[in-house]
């Protein structure tokens, strides 16, 4: 197959070329798993794979466009580009990345698919309701071969994530916030409303 990359407007390309290395090897990792997912859970997700695939793809390679940059710059840019900047944000300005790189993709890059743009905002964190994008990328993003070695829980996620991308989906994110617990960090709010909003409801007594 053709570089992937080559699907994207010169200026976009130009700057995913100039990544640092290994952060480009890890967005086109996500760009061809989260194809590969798209591709296998087209029907569930109520899509065509061959809509929704190269758009997963593209969100992929995408997705980390900010994520080179210090917690001063994304700060600094967060603010430069209107974006909320809450607390936590605050103290850990690298959960900007992905709101300001989607921002940057609207303003300098003329992105305008809104789905795209959502997966790559909330694909730190996620959301409530995520979308068909939101969870592929998410899943993509968190389970990419680079990312398994040492966790046999991200590895059994991404097995998961073969059969199930919703189980996969929630596994992943309360695996993030129980890593984030143990270090006495902070949950962001985005991520609790959308666990919350995958757990299945409990059955009621009949
Ligand atoms: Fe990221």
């Amino acid at each position: 197959m053709s570089d992937p990359l080559a699907t994207l407007s010169p200026s976009l390309r130009a700057a995913l070329a100039g990544l640092p290395l290994p952060l480009l090897a890890h967005c086109r990792r996500v760009a061809s798993l989260a194809a590969y997912l798209a591709r296998r859970h087209a029907v569930a997700l109520g899509q065509t794979p061959d809509d929704i695939a190269p758009k997963a793809r593209r969100a992929g390679l995408v997705h980390d466009l900010a994520r080179a940059w210090s917690g001063q710059e994304l700060l600094a840019l967060a603010r430069e580009l209107g974006l909320p900047v809450g607390e936590i944000e605050a103290r850990l300005p690298v959960l900007l990345h992905g709101p300001v790189g989607a921002a940057l993709l609207r303003r300098d890059y003329g992105i305008q698919d809104e789905e795209l743009l959502a997966a790559v905002d909330c694909h730190t964190t996620g959301r409530r309701g995520m979308g068909a994008l939101d969870r592929l990328l998410y899943v993509a993003d968190k389970t990419e071969p680079g990312k398994l070695a040492g966790d046999p829980e991200l590895a059994r996620l991404r097995r998961q994530a073969e059969e199930d991308l919703d189980k996969a989906l929630l596994g992943l994110l309360e695996h993030q916030m129980a890593q984030i617990r143990r270090r006495g960090g902070l949950l962001h709010p985005a991520s609790l409303e959308a666990a919350a909003a995958l757990r299945p409801a409990p059955s009621q007594p009949s």
